[in-house]
């Protein structure tokens, strides 16, 4: 969703802008623009596209000084415009702002700020917070004060970033969406996320709901909702700068599917010891997550009941309002970037009625993990492309290590540490996927099918598949195909079997041949060859655990949507729709 940078400092502001904005552009835009301060005034280039059209059509540097505020904008109210696109300004072009969140009154204040005389030119919630802050300013020649008095009039959920004329300095405030202040040696960032600042600083500040804070060259000061000032904690960040470059991979998701093998040992180094703590002696757990991180939750789920007879529910964080006890003990929330609204919002819920967290997630300092009472630190690295790969797979085996733990399997435990070699063999056979792509392409129709550890593999392969080749995939555990799909299969429909040989493959390869005898296309990957042979079409897997299934065959189904995407002329990267950090509900 929408991504903000801002600047103050010694540098040009238009350069750092423009690079935060590249950075962020993984959160997924349609718009983008930057507003700088020279000489006491303000000048603004935004436009509705990509960053580098915007760029070389209106050229970003142009714009001098070195105080700016940047943004990529994710369309919610009012469509898809240059007149809709970030920074918005008042009446005079005197105060500027850019927003990620949605201001719920805007409406409102919309009609009594007309009723003042202001002329609103956009359709948007935000602009009504610059022609507040003119407002407010009338009343007071503290600005830091009249963006405090504007803000107060929000409801809804912001982080915001505001410059006015003549002042140096940056007014930022945050209240549901995330926002993150990076501290140099003479200048100052704010931004949505953590990328965006690792070129210039490794010491940031995450602000907390209700905070409000100045932005000088030299510093920063905070004030919390109570209206006092607050010593927020300095983290240093471990990541560094070229953890978020491509380093000479066509596109990121390429890159962070290589890089399984690698994080797949830091996954498995994780300390789950406070989620031990939390979840030893349960009879009952509760999981919350979205998209991918749900099925991640999916194979804890299926590993805790299996070993350890706990009953586990795995609720989607936006249906956990409607589906909650309100007797919850334990709440383990799974989210790659910590700060999924929906994850978000089911956890606050479920902490207003007495229950623990365990966040499981990938962003130290994030929402999630500044709310949880214990903390699993997955360990993927930064992960740019908007879909998840390698976060998915660091997840699995996170959650698997708190399950095996528990359950005390040692020896399956030790089996685990030779993931990480096994996937390196998979991806070193990438090329083999790469035809598999080539033999379906034309094809629209896709169903992915597997058993017990292998359904949310299932799951997760069709989820990728339809992100970033927006071709129509669905998955069903292996036994549901009879009870309905089946009628949905014919000669171009490809199905994709996922056909471990444990417990299950006698089954499967009955659902297999059903899946012939409709006449569907077959692509099997298995380890097996029995299930090898029912289809030309097949990728030999590498013999594992039931449990590790999740993990190892995500990768295959990984290249395939990527070099399905490739191939279609799709950008894998920044699917078209779609954000990466999704921070409204
Ligand atoms: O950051 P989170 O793990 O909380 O994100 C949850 C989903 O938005 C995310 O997994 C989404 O489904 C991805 N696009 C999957 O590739």
């Amino acid at each position: 969703m929408c991504g903000i940078i801002g600047y103050i400092g010694y540098r040009k502001a238009s350069e750092v802008l423009y690079s935060g904005l590249r950075t962020l552009e993984y959160r997924g835009y349609d718009s983008a623009g930057i507003a700088t301060l020279d000489g006491g005034k303000i000048s603004l280039i935004k436009d509705e596209g990509r960053i580098e059209q915007i760029h070389s059509k209106h050229n970003f540097f142009r714009l001098a000084g070195k105080i700016g505020i940047g943004h990529t904008r994710w369309a919610t109210h009012g469509g898809v415009s240059q007149k809709n696109a970030h920074p918005h300004t008042d009446c005079k072009g005197r105060f500027c702002v850019v927003h990620n969140g949605v201001i719920e009154n805007f409406d409102e204040l919309r009609m009594s700020l007309i009723a003042q005389g202001h002329k609103l030119s956009s359709e948007t919630d935000t602009e009504v917070v610059a022609h507040l802050f003119e407002e407010e300013a009338k009343k007071t020649k503290d600005a830091s004060e009249a963006f405090s008095k504007a803000v107060s009039k929000l409801s809804g959920s912001w982080s915001l970033v505001a410059m006015r004329e003549g002042e140096q300095a940056i007014y930022v405030s945050r209240n549901g969406s995330p926002l993150v202040l990076g501290i140099g040696s003479g200048e100052m960032f704010c931004a949505s996320d953590i990328p965006a600042l690792l070129p210039y600083t490794k010491e940031v500040v995450f602000l907390e709901d209700g905070d409000r804070a100045i932005l000088t060259k030299n510093g920063y000061l905070i004030v919390g909702k109570d209206g006092k000032r607050q010593n927020r904690k300095v983290h240093t960040i471990s990541w560094t700068a070229n953890m978020a470059e491509k380093g000479g991979y066509p596109h990121f998701m390429l890159k962070e599917i290589a890089e399984q093998e690698e994080k797949m040992r830091e996954a498995l180094a994780c300390d789950v010891s406070g989620a031990i703590r939390l979840l030893r002696n349960r009879k009952q757990l509760t999981v919350v997550a979205c998209g991918t991180s749900y099925y991640a939750g999916l194979v804890l789920k299926t590993a805790m009941q299996c070993w350890l007879g706990l009953c586990v529910d795995v609720i989607l964080g936006s249906e956990f309002a409607y589906m909650r006890t309100g007797k919850e003990k334990v709440v383990l929330a799974i989210s790659q970037s910590g700060e999924t609204a929906d994850t978000l919002s089911a956890v606050r819920l479920a902490k207003k009625s007495g229950a623990k967290v365990i966040a499981v997630t990938n962003v130290a300092g994030s929402s999630l993990y500044r709310e949880a009472d214990a903390n699993v630190m997955i360990g993927a690295g930064p992960e740019i492309a908007v879909v998840a790969t390698k976060s998915f797979t660091c997840q699995v085996a996170a959650l698997l290590k708190i399950a095996l733990l528990l359950s005390g399997r040692k020896a399956e435990l030790a089996r685990l540490h030779a993931l990480p070699e096994l996937i390196g063999g998979v991806i070193r056979r990438s090329a083999e996927i790469q035809k598999i792509a080539k033999k379906l392409s034309g094809r629209r129709d896709f169903f992915f099918i597997g058993r017990s550890f292998a359904f949310p593999a299932a799951l997760e392969g069709a989820l990728k598949l339809k992100e970033i080749t927006y071709l129509h995939a669905e998955a069903y555990a292996a036994g549901e195909l009879k009870h309905g799909p089946l009628s949905l299969l014919e000669k171009d429909v490809v199905v994709l079997a996922l056909a471990p040989s444990d417990g299950t493959l006698p089954k499967t390869i009955s659902n297999i041949e059903e899946c012939k005898a409709r006449n569907a296309t077959l692509m099997v990957l298995s380890d097996s060859k029995d299930a090898l042979s029912k289809s030309e079409l097949h990728f030999r897997m590498p013999s594992c655990d039931p449990f590790a299934v999740p993990i190892l065959y995500a990768i295959p189904l990984q290249l395939l949507s990527y070099y399905m995407a490739v191939g279609l002329g799709r950008d894998p990267d920044k699917p078209r729709n779609l954000a990466k950090s999704v921070t409204v509900e």
